[in-house]
């Protein structure tokens, strides 16, 4: 077990980040953990309330391309072990406008990675730990995995943006021994997930009668995982990975993208008292995103036999859990959808 007195989380106010900030907070109380981030749009601090009185806990407004800000914070607070999260995190908005993706999560990257290489070379800091996607490997065909071998493939501007930050990171270990670690997850979804993203938007439009956008022909695969599997994998790689190693993390449940809509279509009928089949006529298909990768899938052995981790949370249950909270949370939903998303929403669906 990795001994760590003060750990800063980039993007803790966003989805991930701010499960992470209330794991480590409530299950660390001997940790000081800071928590950078710039609150943009998929930034809320709503989402970690329950933390923010917490005597070991900070947060921080800061940009990670302000490299001084960056640096301050680091040696202001004494930081020994960073989790990098913060950045932009959409496909379709990086298909819109690649460039703050390529600022954000390469630049960035690259600032924390700077200050973190003073703090490591002058004795103070021990893990860098960056989270990555496994949209890096580009698309499968019906068969096959993603591992941690596969070569990396990147198509679009975020995933792009991400593979080069992950090899920043693997280039900072080799070049500057660094002591670094990455992982690849998979689809995310849970509580707190802005409502651009797939399973939220499609909760949100389901509670307004709204029509259910499905790109293409419906049929592109993804493997997804409840955030909480997220959170306990990255407590047990930010704890006990080997330093130089990469991970791939993910929820063993591929599902068409049509088949998982009509999943929450048909839990959202029975909770909300709607007859059987009502949700599914609000299915919609759309014209499909530029470059849509056809099929994500995760092999898990290494996390698994490393680490002995894997998903404990099915599909089903997961989307359970994630409808009952955004029906139980509908201010939150109701805050987040600021005249931004408005407008996005209107330019994304009338095309
Ligand atoms: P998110 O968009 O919900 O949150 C991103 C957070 O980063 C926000 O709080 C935002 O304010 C902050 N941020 C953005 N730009 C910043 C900047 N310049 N300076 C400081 N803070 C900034 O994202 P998420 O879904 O929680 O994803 C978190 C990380 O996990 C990302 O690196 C993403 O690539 C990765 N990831 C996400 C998924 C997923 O399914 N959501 C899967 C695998 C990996
Ligand atoms: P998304 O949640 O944006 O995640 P990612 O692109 O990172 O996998 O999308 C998940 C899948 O759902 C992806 O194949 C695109 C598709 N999708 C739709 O069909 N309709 C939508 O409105 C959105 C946002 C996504």
């Amino acid at each position: 077990m990795r001994s760590i007195h003060n750990i800063l989380v980039t993007g803790g106010a966003g989805f991930i980040g701010s499960h992470l900030i209330q794991h480590l907070v409530t299950k660390y109380p001997n940790y000081n953990v800071v928590n950078f981030d710039k609150l943009t749009y998929a930034g809320n601090l709503e989402n970690i309330k329950s933390v923010e009185r917490a005597s070991n806990y900070t947060f921080i407004k800061g940009d990670i391309l302000d490299a001084q800000a960056v640096t301050d914070c680091m040696s202001k607070h004494n930081i020994d072990t960073v989790v990098h999260l913060a950045a932009e995190s959409h496909v379709d908005r990086s298909i819109e406008d690649p460039n703050s993706f390529l600022t954000t999560n390469i630049l960035g990257t690259a600032n924390l990675l700077n200050a973190f290489r003073t703090r490591f070379e002058n004795g103070d800091a021990t893990l860098f730990y960056h989270i990555s996607t496994d949209e890096v490997f580009g698309s499968l065909g019906t068969e096959g995995l993603f591992t941690e071998t596969t070569r990396y493939d990147p198509r679009s501007p975020y995933s792009a943006s991400k593979a080069a930050s992950d090899h920043l990171v693997s280039a900072y270990h080799h070049t500057y021994k660094l002591p670094v670690i990455l992982s690849n997850c998979s689809n995310n979804y849970g509580p707190n997930q802005f409502p651009e993203k797939l399973l939220p938007l499609i909760i949100n439009n389901i509670v307004e009668q709204k029509p259910l956008p499905i790109y293409g022909d419906g049929l592109n695969v993804r493997d997804w995982l409840y955030v909480q599997d997220h959170i306990e994998a990255m407590d047990l790689l930010i704890h006990e990975a080997a330093i130089g190693e990469n991970y791939n993390i993910g929820g063993n449940a591929e599902v068409t993208n049509i088949d998982l809509v009509k999943m929450v279509c048909n839990i959202m009928d029975t909770s909300l008292g709607r007859c059987e089949g009502e949700s599914e006529n609000l299915i919609t298909y759309v014209t499909d995103r530029k470059g849509h990768d056809r099929r994500y899938a995760i092999d898990t052995t290494k996390i698994k036999t490393q680490l002995n981790w894997q998903a404990s949370v099915s599909l089903h249950e997961g989307l359970k859990k994630t409808v009952n909270w955004y029906l139980e949370n509908s201010d939150w939903l109701e805050n987040v959808k600021t005249k931004e998303y408005q407008n996005y929403y209107k330019k994304q669906y009338s095309k």
